[in-house]
């Protein structure tokens, strides 16, 4: 595995891979757990050659937001890479990814700015920023995101398909732990009591699914059943939308995303599950 640092040096390394070969591409911030491992792999596995990249991106931190806490395990995380067959980690400075002045991306301004995008606004404007950018230095045959950070995904795939950057975007399931807690590399903020109240998310969420078995399409009634679950939390918002972000009324069954936003303590969690 190779370590790559700059822009310049990762546009050099595409440049001379053979046209032939395809690419696979994970970006990440770092922290590396099972479920970023679980695209690795699966990048790994699909593709002649995969490129992984490391880079907590300040853009995509409001002020005020855990930028500075958020946790480094560079070391570890050279050595994950390593073990998981990727070929080339990037992992760059902020000076040497932003310059002092350029263009920004903009996400758009209803499904960018609803849900994460309402209580982060501008958030996805510097994670559209920062994957466009990786994306054009990659230039990857797919790209490979979890649907744990399900808007993120969508609004990807929705800037891949308007501006026309020709990847795939290849959607991978949330790897969870065994008893439900949804893995982020946030989860290390947990104490043991918050760790317990932090698996009352993926409980809402696996009430919701057996009450839609059950029969119920209502999402007015399920996001209330939800909400009590999460009583012990303060839920940031509690919603159900189609795979398109549009907001619903009634469930439509395999069009369906169930999603969470809580705080537990002062960690702020994100889950979801797709109907
Ligand atoms: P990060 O939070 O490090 O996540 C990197 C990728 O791992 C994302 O696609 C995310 O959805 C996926 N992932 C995280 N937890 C997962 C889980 N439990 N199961 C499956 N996949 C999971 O998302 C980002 O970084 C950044 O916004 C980034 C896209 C790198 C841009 O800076």
């Amino acid at each position: 595995m190779i370590q790559i640092t700059t822009p310049q040096e990762l546009q050099q390394y595409r440049n001379n891979l053979p046209h032939a070969e395809t690419v696979g591409f994970v970006p990440t911030m770092g922290a590396l757990h099972e479920g970023h491992i679980s695209l690795i792999k699966r990048s790994v596995s699909e593709n002649d050659k995969t490129i992984v990249s490391i880079f907590v991106n300040p853009t995509q931190f409001l002020p005020g937001e855990d930028l500075d806490a958020y946790p480094r395990k560079l070391e570890a995380d050279l050595k994950i890479c390593e073990l998981a067959g990727v070929d080339s980690l990037f992992t760059p400075s902020t000076d040497a990814v932003y310059s002092w002045e350029e263009p920004t991306v903009k996400a758009p301004k209803i499904k960018g700015y609803i849900l994460e995008g309402y209580h982060r606004p501008g958030h996805f404007d510097g994670v559209l920023q920062i994957v466009l950018k990786l994306l054009n230095l990659t230039r990857p045959t797919r790209a490979y995101f979890g649907k744990k950070d399900a808007q993120q995904l969508y609004l990807i795939q929705n800037m891949v398909h308007t501006l026309y950057l020709g990847t795939e975007i290849v959607p991978c399931e949330i790897v969870r732990e065994k008893d439900g807690l949804a893995l982020s590399s946030r989860n290390v903020y947990l104490g043991d009591e918050e760790r317990q109240k932090a698996l009352l998310l993926s409980r809402s969420l696996k009430h919701a699914t057996r009450r839609i078995i059950e029969g119920e399409r209502d999402t007015e009634r399920i996001k209330q059943e939800m909400v009590e679950i999460l009583s012990p939390t303060r839920v940031e918002y509690v919603e159900i939308v189609d795979r398109d972000f549009n907001l619903l009324h009634e469930v439509q069954i395999e069009n369906t995303i169930i999603l969470v936003a809580a705080y537990v303590g002062t960690t702020r969690l994100i889950d979801n599950m797709w109907v």
